[in-house]
C-alpha cells in the first residue's frame, strides 16, 4: 500500500459532506494515508461550503477533478440519475470508483457500467454502508448460534412519517421512491442472509400515501428455496413502531426492536405439557397459551459491533493491490434485478418466479 490514497467527492452534499467527507477527511482513515484531495459539485454554493466552511478544496470542474492525478479514487455522491454520467466519466479517466447506492437506474445501466470499468481496468464498487448496520450483524449472528433453530421467516422493516424527503427523491425521472433509496440497502442486506439459497418467488406492494408519482413506501415478500421467507417493509407514513428485525426460527423467536439493537431472542429449551386455557378476549383458547417459565428462555441479544471504515480500505486495497472487493458489482446487478421485478410486481399485481441473475 502506498503512503498516500487520494480521494475526491463528486456531488458534496447530504451523503458527500455529511458522511463522504467525514470519513475520508476524518482521523481513522486519516492515519492510514487517505486524503482528500477535494470535491466537485455543480452547485456553487456547495463548492463555497467546501472551501469556506470546511477547509477542503473545490475544483473548479468536474473535468479538473478528473485530470488530478493525486486522485485515486472518487466517490459519486449526486442523485441517482447522475450516477451514470459522473461514474463513466471518472472510470474512462483511470480512476477507481464508488458510486453511491442505488447504483444504476436500470440494469442495462449497470452492464454498461461494468463494461467501463472493464474495458478501463479500473475498481468499480457500491457504498452498500448497511452491510456494516450493528443492527444486521447481531441479527445475523444471533441466527448463525443457532439459538433459533432453522429459520424459516424474517421480516425486516423501517419506518418514518414524514413521506419522502423533498428533493430529486420525489421524482421518478431522478430515480426517487423507497425501493430505490431505502428498499436496495435491506435487498442487500437479505442477499448477504440468503447467499447459495434460489429465490423462487416475490411479491411487492407499493404505497403512495403522501400522493406523490414515487412510491413511498412498500412491502415485498421474497421465497427462497429450502422454506425461507424474507419479508421487507418501508414505510414514510407510520406513526408507531414495529420491531426493526423479526425472526421466526422452528425453536424460538427473535425481536431486535432498534438502532440501538435492544431486543431479544426468547427460545424453547423442552417440551412439556403446560398448555392450560387461558381467558382471550370473549373466548377460551388453549392454543395461544403463553408458556410456562419451565420450557422457555430468554436471551439477551449479543450485540455485535462493526467498522464501516472497512469498506474504503477495502476499495482502496482493490485498487492498488487487486484485492477482492467486498461489495461485488453482480451482487449490485442481483438486487438491482430484484427491484425491477419489484416494480413490475407492484404494477401488475403478479408473484414474479423467474430471474435471469447473471453475474
Ligand atoms: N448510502 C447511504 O446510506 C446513503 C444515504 C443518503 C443518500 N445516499 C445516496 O447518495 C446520493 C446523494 O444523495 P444526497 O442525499 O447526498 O443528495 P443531495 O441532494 O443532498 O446531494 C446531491 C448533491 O449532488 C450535486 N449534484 C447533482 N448533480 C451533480 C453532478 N452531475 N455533478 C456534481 N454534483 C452534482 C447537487 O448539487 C447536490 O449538492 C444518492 O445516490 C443517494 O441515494 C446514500
Amino acid at each position: 500500500m502506498s503512503e498516500f490514497f487520494g480521494t475526491a467527492i463528486i456531488g458534496y452534499g447530504g451523503m458527500g459532506r455529511g458522511y463522504h467527507r467525514k470519513w475520508l477527511n476524518g482521523p481513522t482513515l486519516g492515519a492510514k494515508g487517505f486524503r482528500l484531495c477535494g470535491i466537485w459539485d455543480i452547485d456553487p454554493e456547495r463548492c463555497r461550503l467546501a472551501e469556506e466552511e470546511d477547509g477542503v478544496h473545490a475544483y473548479a470542474s468536474e473535468e479538473e477533478l478528473l485530470a488530478d492525478e493525486n486522485v485515486k479514487m472518487i466517490v459519486a455522491a449526486v442523485p441517482n440519475d447522475q450516477h451514470f454520467g459522473v461514474c463513466t466519466r471518472a472510470m474512462k479517466a483511470g480512476k477507481g470508483v464508488i458510486c453511491e447506492k442505488p447504483c444504476p437506474m436500470s440494469s442495462e445501466e449497470l452492464r454498461l457500467m461494468r463494461q467501463c470499468a472493464e474495458e478501463n481496468g479500473v475498481v468499480f464498487t457500491v457504498h452498500q454502508n448497511r452491510r456494516w448496520d450493528a443492527d444486521f450483524h447481531t441479527v445475523k449472528n444471533a441466527i448463525a448460534s443457532g439459538a433459533l433453530g432453522e429459520v424459516y421467516r424474517i421480516e425486516s422493516k423501517v419506518y418514518g412519517s414524514r413521506g419522502i424527503p423533498g428533493d430529486w427523491r420525489k421524482l421518478k425521472a431522478c430515480g426517487g421512491g423507497m425501493i430505490l433509496d431505502w428498499g436496495v440497502h435491506l435487498l442487500d442486506q437479505a442477499q448477504q442472509y440468503t447467499k447459495g439459497k434460489k429465490l423462487l418467488s416475490l411479491y411487492c406492494e407499493t404505497e403512495y400515501a403522501h400522493g406523490g408519482e414515487c412510491d413511498d413506501g412498500f412491502t415485498v415478500t421474497l421465497k427462497y428455496e429450502g422454506g425461507l421467507t424474507y419479508f421487507i417493509e418501508v414505510k414514510t407514513n407510520n406513526y408507531i413502531e414495529a420491531p426493526r428485525w423479526y425472526v421466526a426460527g422452528k425453536d424460538g423467536t427473535l425481536i431486535l426492536e432498534n438502532w440501538n439493537c435492544d431486543g431479544r431472542i426468547v427460545h424453547k429449551v423442552c417440551e412439556i405439557d403446560d398448555a392450560a386455557p387461558i381467558q382471550a378476549a370473549t373466548g377460551l383458547t388453549k392454543t395461544m397459551a403463553p408458556r410456562t417459565k419451565e420450557s422457555i428462555e430468554t436471551i439477551p441479544l449479543q450485540v455485535a459491533k462493526t467498522d464501516v471504515s472497512e469498506f474504503y480500505i477495502n476499495v482502496r486495497a482493490a485498487i492498488e493491490d487487486g484485492a477482492e472487493l467486498i461489495v461485488k458489482p453482480w451482487e449490485v446487478a442481483e438486487t438491482t434485478e430484484i427491484m425491477e421485478a419489484m416494480f413490475r410486481s407492484a404494477e401488475e399485481n403478479i408473484v414474479i418466479k423467474e430471474f435471469k441473475f447473471q453475474q
